[in-house]
């Protein structure tokens, strides 16, 4: 697979001309990989019209991923959801629907904003068994059922896989959503990987209509790189108008350095990808077998995911973590209940195994037995947008009982709110706050 991206900025540094244009380094500077870093100069193409080096770097990616267009994001899957979303609104108004999205309430702090920007009006899917803010497991039966007892949304926004590596039945999911004929959208954020697995588990392989994928999250990419995959069986306007839609939220100067090395990830992934993760995942399995018998709660069906529940053999999540860390071991996230490593085969299976081993050594201590407190499904006062767009004053969290949260900057980590701007905050949400540690928040001024 050729990485025409590379070659040209390789090409253009080699050949040494003066650089009177921007960046402002002119090529050289402290890191090193000044001269690598370009913009978008005569033959450079341009990320949302392309059609030279870029474009042909992304029909390799397309390609790679059995997409009908496959865009480059330089600024993650931020970008991705916001154009998404877009592309829905476009969409539900040429067919004659409501501007609104039902989604899995686990979705992301950028789902939120962007529903403010673009106006739109969600609904959350809940899920059945609601125990964990990060999780939300809708099943197709229930989304069946959700969908046949309302009036048609432009789409179903599902995220998977989530923070603590949970994948949904996006096969199924998407065989109910297009029996109703309405569109699957999904955060695939934590998912690029699972397009080379033996079985193919991409959101584009198993039905969805479009997804945003992290290229950085899993796959060997500088951060920020990122994809916007669309499906071979979306609407015809999703294609003709992915690069506008991108472009009314992006920056007019997108990183060479990232372009490159999403060009570069393409023969990477291309050649011999699969085979590697063949042969990892499996290594991956066994460990997990370790952990468990060890003692350790797992959660999730991810497979490069390890997510550990350590309460049971004494610790919390920060416990655990902290140990990890004095072990020079860095985990992806840690919170009261969890911590979660995120793999790719860029660890060697050595290193794989002395985090195992480590993990064993630690002591065990009397259970913890302190469950996480739920919100209730908070109230909504008024429209995402509404809120975010109010005046605010920021108040303590034990001062905003019964008031309405303007904005989404509180959330437990991983970005995922507690309550959603707009919402009321009751006596539940307050639980969860302080569960999770957040003292203050912005409500809406009167
Ligand atoms: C589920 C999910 N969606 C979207 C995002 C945003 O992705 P990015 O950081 O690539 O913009 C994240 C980031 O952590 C995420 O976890």
């Amino acid at each position: 697979m050729n990485t025409p991206i590379c070659d040209f900025v390789r090409t253009y540094a080699n050949s040494k001309q003066l650089r009177f244009h921007m960046p402002g380094h002119k090529g050289a500077g402290t890191l090193g990989i000044e001269h690598l870093d370009i913009t978008e100069i005569e033959g450079a193409d341009v990320l949302y019209r392309a059609e030279g080096i870029i474009k042909e770097s992304e029909l390799n990616a397309s390609a790679l991923f059995g997409s009908a267009l496959t865009k480059y994001s330089t600024e993650g899957s931020s970008l991705s959801i916001r154009a998404m979303l877009y592309l829905a609104m476009l969409y539900a108004k040429s067919i004659g629907r409501e501007p609104r999205i039902l989604a899995g309430r686990n979705a992301h702090h950028t789902f939120m904003t962007a529903a403010a920007l673009l106006d739109l009006k969600v609904d959350w899917l809940y899920p059945e068994h609601w125990d964990n803010l990060v999780a939300c497991e809708i099943t197709p039966d229930y989304l069946d059922h959700v969908l046949c007892s309302q009036t048609k949304p432009a789409a179903v926004y599902i995220t998977s896989p989530d923070y603590l590596g949970n994948v949904a039945d996006i096969a199924e999911l998407s065989a109910v959503c297009h029996k109703h004929g309405i569109l699957l959208l999904v955060d695939n954020a934590h998912g690029a990987y699972l397009n080379f697995l033996s079985e193919n588990r991409h959101p584009i392989t198993l039905g969805a209509d479009i997804c945003c994928d992290s290229a950085h999250k899993t796959l060997p990419v500088l951060t920020g790189g990122g994809y916007l995959h669309i499906s071979k069986h979306a609407p015809e306007c999703f294609c003709q108008q992915a690069e506008k839609a991108l472009s009314l939220f992006a920056s007019t100067s997108p990183s060479y350095l990232i372009m490159q090395s999403l060009d570069a990830a393409n023969r990477y992934l291309a050649e011999g990808y699969a085979e590697k993760l063949a042969d990892y995942v499996p290594f991956v399995g066994e460990l997990k077998v370790r952990l468990a018998d060890f003692g350790y709660t797992l959660h999730g069906n991810e497979p490069l995911k390890i997510t550990i529940a350590p309460k049971n053999l004494g610790y919390t999540g920060y416990e655990l973590a902290e140990i990890l860390a004095e072990h020079r071991i860095i985990c992806e996230f840690a919170d009261p209940d969890f911590v979660v490593f995120m793999l790719t085969p860029e660890i060697s299976k050595e290193d794989l195994d002395h985090l195992v081993q480590t993990l064993c050594a630690v002591p065990r201590k009397e259970a913890i037995d302190i469950k996480p407190p739920m919100p209730s499904k908070p109230k909504q006062i008024c429209s995402i947008r509404e809120a975010l767009f109010a005046t605010s004053t920021e108040v303590s969290i034990q001062d905003s009982l019964g008031q309405t949260l303007a904005s989404t900057r509180i959330s437990c980590p991983p970005a995922i709110p507690i309550v959603v701007c707009g919402e009321n905050i009751d006596e539940d949400a307050i639980r969860c706050f302080e569960y999770y540690g957040v003292e203050m928040c912005q409500v809406m001024k009167e």
